[in-house]
């Protein structure tokens, strides 16, 4: 738990872990260990002013004014403010709730998320009236006992988990509280981007393209047959691109560069040339990392409706389930996901 409210004992299933702010534990041989270390990575590039966008599409306009009214629509009848975001990222939706004025004031705010950087960065969430608190745990092992939040949200969180995300968070809701989410569409608008994004990133790393150019420059003696080959790899990605998506600058940036670089080894120091092409291959893979966990992440209607089923039998019914578009897009971006639990 990073600065912002303390969270009441009540709440806590098991405080030690939260109070020590360590994401809970997951086995070396859990593939969500090596997801979680790219997500970090992303949201300490986050702070720091970088990381690219994910998407072209016009996504956070449109989930925002959702949001917005969401939270409006459920001020008005709530008595009970604790509310919960899983997969917060750096608070993007407790922000919306925080523009209402009764969630803004003696409301708890809980951002959940197990990349301890976004976790923090929640924590950060600027502004007058409730504070918000970042805690870094794995969304299956929320540290929190059952049945303690009124609202729980999530914006492309929970799917990231797994199906059984949609149960712990079903375990954490209060008796009439409600559930919603805005989760990854398969084969959607946002699903397909980032796979031509992946795929773009992808290409570039298995060309060799870097690691030959690595080669070309720890030669002792820079081999003009070998500075032919990178060039004509480099050609060939940049003929490749055909999509308009985010990665597309990218490739073309590290493509560009690289080129410079052979054609003319003698202007540039070596130690720097393979400095920078060691930094550019590691970002180029959390990158792709994080595409094809989107990629993966992503749902379809049977995926929903066996959650539907498995909430149903938790007394929790889903009474909202439908895409939601962007505009000027004809393929949906996400599902819109709403669940109540019915009183107990
Ligand atoms: C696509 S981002 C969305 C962030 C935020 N909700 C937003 O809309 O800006 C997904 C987030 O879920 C987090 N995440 C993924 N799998 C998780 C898990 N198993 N437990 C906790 N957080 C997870 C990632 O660290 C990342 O911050």
């Amino acid at each position: 738990m990073f600065k912002g409210v303390k969270l009441p004992q009540w709440l806590l299933s098991h405080p030690h872990c939260v109070m020590r702010s360590t994401v809970a534990p997951m086995t070396g041989t859990d593939p969500r260990t090596e997801d979680a270390a790219h997500w970090q990575s992303y949201w300490r590039q986050q702070q720091a002013g970088g990381a690219g966008a994910v998407t072209s599409l016009d996504q956070n306009r449109v989930f925002a004014a959702d949001w917005d009214a969401f939270f409006l629509k459920e001020s008005a009848d709530r008595a009970g403010h604790r509310i919960i975001d899983l997969g917060c990222g750096a608070g993007l939706v407790l922000a919306r709730a925080k523009a209402v004025p009764a969630f803004n004031e003696n409301a708890l705010l809980v951002g959940l998320d197990y990349a301890e950087a976004a976790a923090r960065q929640t924590s950060n969430l600027a502004g007058p009236g409730s504070a918000t608190t970042g805690v870094a745990a794995a969304i299956t092992a929320a540290p929190f006992k059952d049945q303690v939040f009124d609202i729980i949200v999530s914006q492309f969180g929970l799917e990231y988990a797994g199906m059984s995300a949609f149960e712990e968070a079903g375990r954490l809701l209060a008796p009439q509280g409600v559930m919603r989410a805005i989760i990854h569409y398969k084969d959607g608008a946002i699903h397909q981007e980032c796979r031509n994004n992946a795929e773009m990133v992808g290409a570039i790393r298995r060309s060799g393209l870097i690691d030959d150019t690595k080669r070309f420059f720890s030669a002792v003696q820079a081999h003009q047959q070998d500075a032919a080959q990178i060039m004509n790899t480099a050609n060939v990605l940049r003929g490749n691109q055909t999509a308009d998506v985010p990665a597309r600058p990218v490739v073309q940036y590290v493509v560009d560069a690289v080129l410079r670089f052979v054609n003319r080894p003698q202007a540039f120091a070596r130690q720097e040339v393979l400095h920078w092409l060691d930094g550019v291959a590691a970002e180029l893979d959390v990158y792709a990392a994080r595409m094809n966990a989107m990629v993966g992440a992503a749902m379809d209607e049977k995926m929903l409706q066996s959650v539907s089923g498995s909430l149903s039998a938790k007394n929790i019914a889903v009474h909202q389930l439908g895409p939601m578009y962007l505009g000027g897009v004809t393929a949906p971006a996400a599902w819109k996901f709403e669940a109540r639990r019915r009183g107990d």
